[in-house]
């Protein structure tokens, strides 16, 4: 379907398109033209349509048109809606333990050292790189408690041209690491601070989102502001909920008043249409049912919960649920940066599903692809800009050859697009990645941007 655009056709692209719909989990457009405007939009996409009428229709040359090469197709860019970027720098070490003990042993202690913005901008500069390189156009970051620091990594999103919902980390309690948590009062001036100067920054692609930790490291009263302050401001929300029995068993110590994990945040009003919670791997469907009346959206992390054997979220049973759900790396309680290791680790995690029952409906490949794209854009609430490619939205796109020369895949046979698309979910890399867009632009792993 072609619509007129009210911006300069910038360039065009002419090959295979695949993603999701809202209704289909994997659309196929084979030998279709897709024009992105000057402001980053995509201004027509049309299958089998001519050449010479879209050009005319919006104004550009034909020789605007770049074909693609056989073996490639574009996809939407990739969402990991639960990142900690101040984990990268233990990222694969350090996955012997279960959550709570891990938290004492190795994160609380590492996250402290990102007072040092030194520190910071070395690992922030990694991971915003990293990810990028590995097809994630859009992160939902945790950084930490730190407000100058979770500035820099706002900063750095925006220099290499990520989208990015970035939080300063609020805990007030239940630290083992004695100058690694803020007083209340604290916490909620410094959130107020971030917020406001980083939507000060005004970079297009970066918004603030109100991080309390989880509820055993945020007092009653700290959780009560930060829904006001995300209430009135109209903010992002993300959070962590039901990741390990010992986490839910503490919760309900804590919260003695509290019905359930999920009551404890619907009572602080953190549960809106832009809160987005990890795990979730023990919520009761009562809890889920709380989920989808409030709008709030579930991160799937199955890396993370594999290697702090935290559970096996039942993603089929959130999706009967209709629950917003998207996929996370979840690094470093997860090892992997890379989102294509998140959808083998779903698949996994659905089979493991099946294999102790096989009643279960395990999830498809397309079901996980849209996980990976779509589905983590309407988890962040940021369907209306990204997410596919539907005409208005930003180009938001991973330009992937399967057979590209030094890559991993082999290419015996010539695969049809379907084909392509699940050898490189399961096998491919970042050496298939050939392009990476954000909004239109196309980043540049030699940036020099960010420095
Ligand atoms: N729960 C509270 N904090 C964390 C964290 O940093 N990682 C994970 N996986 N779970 C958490
Ligand atoms: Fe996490």
């Amino acid at each position: 379907s072609s619509v007129r655009s009210c911006s300069a056709v910038a360039f065009v692209y002419r090959g295979t398109f695949v993603h999701s719909t809202p209704q289909t989990p994997l659309q196929i457009l084979e030998d279709a033209l897709l024009g992105v405007d000057t402001r980053g939009k995509i201004a027509f996409i049309d299958k089998g349509g001519e050449l010479q009428d879209l050009s005319q229709t919006f104004g550009f040359s034909p020789s605007k048109v770049i074909q693609l090469e056989d073996h490639e197709f574009f996809m939407p860019g990739m969402v990991d809606t639960h990142i900690h970027a101040s984990q990268y720098s233990y990222a694969g070490t350090a996955l012997d333990m279960p959550l709570l003990q891990w938290l004492n042993t190795y994160t609380f202690p590492v996250e402290s050292r990102f007072k040092d913005l030194q520190f910071a901008h070395n690992v922030y500069t990694q991971v915003v790189k990293r990810t990028l390189r590995n097809g994630t156009t859009t992160a939902c970051y945790f950084a930490t408690i730190h407000t100058d620091s979770s500035l820099l990594l706002g900063r750095i999103a925006h220099d290499f041209g990520q989208r990015a919902l970035v939080g300063k980390v609020c805990m007030d309690r239940n630290s083992s690491v004695k100058h690694y948590k803020e007083t209340s009062q604290e916490s909620e001036n410094e959130t107020y601070r971030f917020i406001k100067e980083l939507l000060n920054q005004k970079y297009p692609l970066v918004k603030p989102v109100v991080t309390p930790r989880f509820a055993p490291s945020c007092s009653e009263a700290l959780l009560t502001q930060l829904g006001a302050i995300a209430k009135n401001n109209n903010l992002h929300i993300q959070s962590h909920i039901s990741e390990n029995t010992e986490e839910v068993k503490l919760v309900k110590e804590l919260f003695p008043d509290s019905e359930s994990y999920t009551d404890v945040y619907h009572k602080s009003n953190l549960l809106t249409e832009k809160t987005v919670m990890a795990h979730g791997c023990h919520l009761s469907d009562k809890e889920l049912v709380l989920f989808r009346e409030t709008g709030t959206s579930l991160s799937h992390c199955p890396n993370s919960n594999f290697s702090l054997c935290s559970g096996v979220l039942n993603v089929r049973n959130v999706l009967n649920h209709k629950v917003k759900c998207g996929l996370g790396t979840d690094v470093a309680g997860g090892y992997s940066s890379s989102m294509l290791d998140a959808v083998r680790k779903a698949l996994d995690a659905s089979k493991v599903l099946t294999i102790q029952n096989p009643e279960h409906n395990t999830l498809t490949f397309e079901e996980v692809f849209r996980l990976a794209t779509l589905g983590g854009s309407q988890a962040l609430s940021l369907d209306d800009h990204t997410g596919n490619f539907e005409v208005g939205k930003d180009f938001d796109a991973l330009r992937v050859n399967v057979a590209a020369p030094g890559g991993p895949i082999d290419l015996i046979q010539s695969d049809r697009p379907k084909n392509l698309l699940e050898k490189f979910l399961n096998l491919g890399d970042d050496r298939n990645i050939m392009e990476v867009f954000v909004a239109g632009r196309k980043g540049d792993p030699n940036s020099t941007q960010g420095s």
